[in-house]
C-alpha cells in the first residue's frame, strides 16, 4: 500500500539535499581505452599448477594467474600519449630523435646531462658498478635491491645496510622509513675509508616496503659523503613515488610541483641509476645519468660492450619515446596520486581484517608480515613463501616472496639469513587493476588469515642456486 506523498515532506527534502553539498569521492584520473581479459580458475586447478611449479610462483605461467602482484615492474599500462609516441620512434641505429627526446626528459627531470641507456635497471649497475666497484670495496646503502647487491657482491665487494632499525618494526608508523641511518653511515664511513667507491641510496626503498626516504634525509647523505671525500649515486627506480611522499610528508614541501621536488632530491646525488620499468611505466627499459664526465666516459665503453651502441643501449626507439613521454606523466601529481591512493585503499581494508603489513603503506606494495600472519610456521619452513602459496590458491593471486628464501645465503657461512623480515610483497602494477581487485586481494588474505591456525606447516627446499635462488628454487610442502 502506497502511502500518499506529503508535500510538506517533499519540498524540505529538496532543501535539505539542495543545501547539503556532498565531498565528491576520489577516483582515477584516467579512463580506460583498452582492456585484456584475465581469467579465473578453480582451486584444484590451481593445486595442480603450483605442484607442477614447485611451489615457486615465477615458474607458473602467467595465464594460471588470476591477479598478477608478482611486480611493479614492467608491468604498467602505457597511455595513449606513449603508444603514439611508440608509432613515431626513431629506430636509427646512431643518433636517432628518439634518444635525444629521452635524454633531454632526463635532463629537464634530474639535472643530469650524461644519460646512457641500458636494457633495464640491474644493466645500468652492471655498466656503473664495472667501472666503480672493486673487489674488497664496500657500498653503505638503504637495503640494496637484491639485483644492487648482486653487482657488489660478484665483484667480490661488500653492500652494507645503513637503513634506520624503525624499518625492521613492520608495526612502527614513521613517516620515512625508508632513510638512511646517519650514525651507521658515518661509521662504515670511518672504518672503511678507502675502500667505499660511493654511497647508494635506494628512493624509494623497495625491500623495506616502498618506504620514501626524506629530502633532509638526502641532504644530510650528502653532507656526511661530502666530509669523507665520497660520491654518492641514487637507485632511482621509485623516485616520482618518493618525491609525491616528499611532498604529502615532508614540512615545506606541501606547494612544490612533484617535478620541483625531484629536481632538488637530484641535486644531492652525483649520478643515478634507474630501472625504466618502475617509474617511467614502460615494460622495458633502462639508464645511468650523471653529470661526471670521467663516468659517462668510462661506463660508455662498457656500456658498448654488454648493451649496445650509446645512443641506444639495448633499448628500440620506441622504447625510449615512450620512456621519455613516461617520465613526464608520472611525475606529474595526478598520476602519482591516484597510484599511491590504489594501494592505501588496499591498505585499509587489511586494517579491516586486522592482517598485518609493512607501516605505513608504501608506494608500490603492500608487504604483508608473514610471520605474523601465518605465527604456526617456523622460520626455518619459510613462513612468506607459505604464504604466497597459500594466497595463490585461495584466489589464484600471485604475490612475491621478499623474505628468507630472498635473503639467499650467507656467502661464507652457507647458512640461512633469518635476520630480516619475512614478508609478502604484494606488489600493484600501475594503471592496471581497478579497486575490485584491490577488495579481491583483501578477501583472499582474509580467508587465508581466518584460517590460520589450519596453517601449521610450510616448505622445505629441494634445489636451490648459489644465489638469487628465489627465482628458480624447488620446494616441497610439508
Ligand atoms: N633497483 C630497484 C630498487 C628495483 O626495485 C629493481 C627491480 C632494480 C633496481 C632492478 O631493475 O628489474 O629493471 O633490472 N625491481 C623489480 C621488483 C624486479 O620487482 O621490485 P630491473
Amino acid at each position: 500500500m502506497h502511502k500518499p506523498f506529503k508535500k510538506k515532506k517533499i519540498i524540505e527534502n529538496i532543501l535539505t539535499n539542495t543545501l547539503r553539498i556532498m565531498e565528491l569521492p576520489f577516483a582515477e584520473s584516467w579512463k580506460i581505452k583498452m582492456v585484456e581479459p584475465i581469467r579465473k580458475s578453480t582451486r584444484a586447478e590451481r593445486e595442480a599448477w603450483i605442484k607442477e611449479a614447485h611451489y615457486n610462483v615465477f615458474q607458473l605461467k602467467a595465464d594460471q594467474v588470476y591477479i598478477d602482484l608478482l611486480t611493479d615492474s614492467g608491468t604498467g599500462s602505457m597511455s595513449d600519449r606513449q603508444w603514439a609516441g611508440m608509432m613515431v620512434g626513431d629506430e636509427s641505429y646512431a643518433g636517432a630523435e628518439s634518444f635525444f627526446n629521452m635524454k633531454n626528459m632526463i635532463t629537464a627531470i634530474t639535472g643530469f646531462k650524461h644519460i646512457l641507456p641500458t636494457h633495464q635497471g640491474r644493466a645500468a649497475e652492471n655498466v656503473l658498478f664495472s667501472c666503480l666497484v672493486k673487489e674488497g670495496d664496500f657500498v653503505p646503502g638503504n637495503s640494496h635491491f637484491d639485483t644492487t647487491k648482486g653487482h657488489i657482491e660478484s665483484r667480490k665487494a661488500f653492500a652494507i645496510d645503513c637503513t634506520i632499525d624503525e624499518a625492521k618494526d613492520t608495526q612502527l608508523e614513521v613517516p620515512f622509513k625508508g632513510n638512511v641511518d646517519p650514525k651507521k653511515l658515518e661509521k662504515v664511513l670511518t672504518e672503511h675509508a678507502d675502500k667505499i667507491p660511493f654511497v647508494i641510496v635506494t628512493i624509494t626503498n623497495n625491500t623495506a616496503g616502498g618506504q620514501p626516504v626524506s629530502m633532509q634525509n638526502l641532504k644530510e647523505v650528502r653532507e656526511i659523503a661530502n666530509r669523507f671525500g665520497k660520491y654518492v649515486l641514487f637507485d632511482a627506480a621509485r623516485f616520482a613515488e618518493n618525491a609525491y611522499f616528499i611532498k604529502l610528508r615532508e614540512k615545506g614541501y606541501e606547494n612544490k610541483t612533484i617535478k620541483e621536488i625531484c629536481k632538488e632530491m637530484f641535486t644531492y646525488a652525483d649520478g643515478m641509476t634507474m630501472s625504466a620499468k618502475k617509474d617511467a611505466i614502460v615494460n622495458m627499459g633502462g639508464f645511468m645519468a650523471t653529470n661526471i664526465e670521467k663516468w659517462y666516459e668510462e661506463a660508455k665503453i662498457k656500456g658498448i660492450i654488454y648493451e649496445g651502441y650509446v645512443t641506444y643501449g639495448g633499448m628500440s626507439g620506441r622504447d625510449m619515446n615512450a620512456l621519455a613521454i613516461g617520465l613526464d606523466e608520472n611525475t606529474e601529481f595526478d598520476n602519482l596520486d591516484t597510484r599511491i591512493k590504489q594501494v592505501a585503499y588496499l591498505a585499509k581494508k587489511l586494517d579491516e581484517y586486522g592482517i598485518y603489513y609493512q607501516r605505513p603503506a608504501g608506494g608500490h606494495a603492500i608487504f604483508v608480515d608473514a610471520t605474523k600472519v601465518l605465527p604456526f610456521v617456523k622460520k626455518e619452513e619459510f613462513p612468506a613463501q607459505t604464504l604466497t602459496i597459500e594466497l595463490y590458491l585461495e584466489a589464484g593471486i600471485r604475490g612475491c616472496e621478499i623474505g628468507y628464501l630472498l635473503a639467499d645465503r650467507d656467502p661464507i657461512t652457507r647458512e640461512n639469513r633469518f635476520s630480516g623480515l619475512d614478508l609478502l610483497r604484494l606488489a600493484i602494477p600501475r594503471r592496471v587493476y581497478t579497486n575490485n581487485h584491490m577488495d579481491v586481494i583483501a578477501a583472499a588474505l582474509k580467508n587465508v588469515y581466518d584460517r590460520r591456525e589450519t596453517i601449521t606447516r610450510g616448505v622445505k627446499i629441494a634445489w636451490e642456486a648459489e644465489i638469487m635462488r628465489h627465482f628458480t628454487v624447488k620446494l616441497k610442502r610439508l
